[in-house]
């Protein structure tokens, strides 16, 4: 239970008027409580807090320390789920971490909770990114990106006490908190390309994760897998793997991006020509096509210049 000091605190900073205060110290209290194991206190605590800031309308997206400026980056996320073009077992996978995000209350009552530590691997343009987004809108929590490559580059002596900063912040500030280029941080501990500092590091960043009794969505995305050491892969309740689009996917994500721009499209082509390219990349030439059919004033993309961007895209993703 709480402390007769924080009883006593709280009091005095609602008598006072201080709201934030009156916040801090009531999630100072939920982070008690889960330290003394009361899991579903804490969350109950952290609820009605967060639930009354949004009513009074506080703004807890530029809630950040000055120091992590430049290192986080908070947006709050419209992308719907109809826009992400997966396979059908990788959409079921994202539903269930939504469902049981939900659902939590129900599983904790068991002693279960929901999973929120997820890991996204994949080659680039091939959605990671645009799943915390969707994850984000889906649950209404703010998206903060943590770039970390800034992130140990920046302030290489001060990481640990940066990381121990934003993993105050995940437990303080529900959110969906996507580590992005995780790989900057997640190197393999037995590679010896790097000084006793990285190793430290990645260290720290573990015990974090595996100490977050968070409500927060936790989310590590990396388009480097070999590089990632297997310790990090357990601290992770879902790793999920991202491939560029098959034929269906490619249709699909052709058909949403074009929209009312779509014609009687003549598939064979565009599917041949688009193989193996990512979905980002079909992305930015089904736009380049769109661009191109309005400057002609025409109202629909022809095939031959959806083939024609295609093309274009598939010679720059050979160069590469
Ligand atoms: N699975 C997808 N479904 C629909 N659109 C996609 C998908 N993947 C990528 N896109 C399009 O490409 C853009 C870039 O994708 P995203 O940022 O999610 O890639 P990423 O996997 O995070 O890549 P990186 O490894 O380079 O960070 C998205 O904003 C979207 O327009
Ligand atoms: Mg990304």
């Amino acid at each position: 239970m709480a402390t007769a000091e924080q009883i006593k605190s709280l009091i005095r900073s609602h008598l006072s008027d201080d709201d934030e205060r009156f916040y801090t110290l009531s999630l100072q209290l939920a982070a008690h409580e889960a330290r003394q194991g009361h899991g579903a206190l804490a969350h109950d605590i952290r609820e009605i807090v967060n639930k009354s800031r949004r009513t009074r309308g506080s703004n807890n997206l530029l809630k950040f320390p000055q120091v992590l400026s430049g290192m986080v980056l908070s947006e709050k996320s419209d992308t719907s789920f109809a826009t992400l073009v997966l396979p059908k077992p990788l959409i079921g996978r994202i539903q269930r971490i939504i469902h049981e995000y939900r659902q939590q209350a129900k599983l904790k009552k068991h002693g279960l909770s929901n999973r929120r530590k997820i890991l996204l691997l994949g080659p680039p343009g091939t959605g990671k990114t645009l799943t915390a987004r969707v994850l984000a809108h889906q649950l209404r929590l703010p998206l903060h990106t943590i770039q970390v490559d800034k992130l140990v580059t920046k302030f290489m002596g001060e990481t640990s006490a940066k990381l121990r900063q934003i993993f105050d912040l995940i437990r303080d500030q529900p959110g969906v908190y996507l580590f992005d280029e995780f790989d900057a941080i997640g190197g393999d501990r037995s590679l010896d390309n790097d000084v006793g500092e990285m190793r430290r590091v990645l260290n720290a960043l573990l015990q974090f994760i595996e100490q977050d009794v968070s409500d927060s969505m936790i989310i590590g995305a990396t388009n480097n897998p070999a590089l990632l050491d297997r310790a990090l892969f357990r601290r992770f309740d879902d790793v999920l793997h991202y491939e560029v689009p098959d034929e269906e996917g490619r249709r699909r994500l052709i058909e949403n991006v074009l929209g009312s721009f779509k014609s009687r499209m003549g598939w064979k082509s565009i599917l041949k020509e688009s193989e193996g390219l990512s979905h980002a990349e079909i992305d930015h030439a089904c736009r380049d096509a769109i661009k191109e059919t309005i400057l002609n004033d025409k109202k629909k993309v022809l095939t031959l210049t959806l083939v024609q961007t295609l093309h274009e895209r598939n010679q720059t993703h050979q160069r590469r």
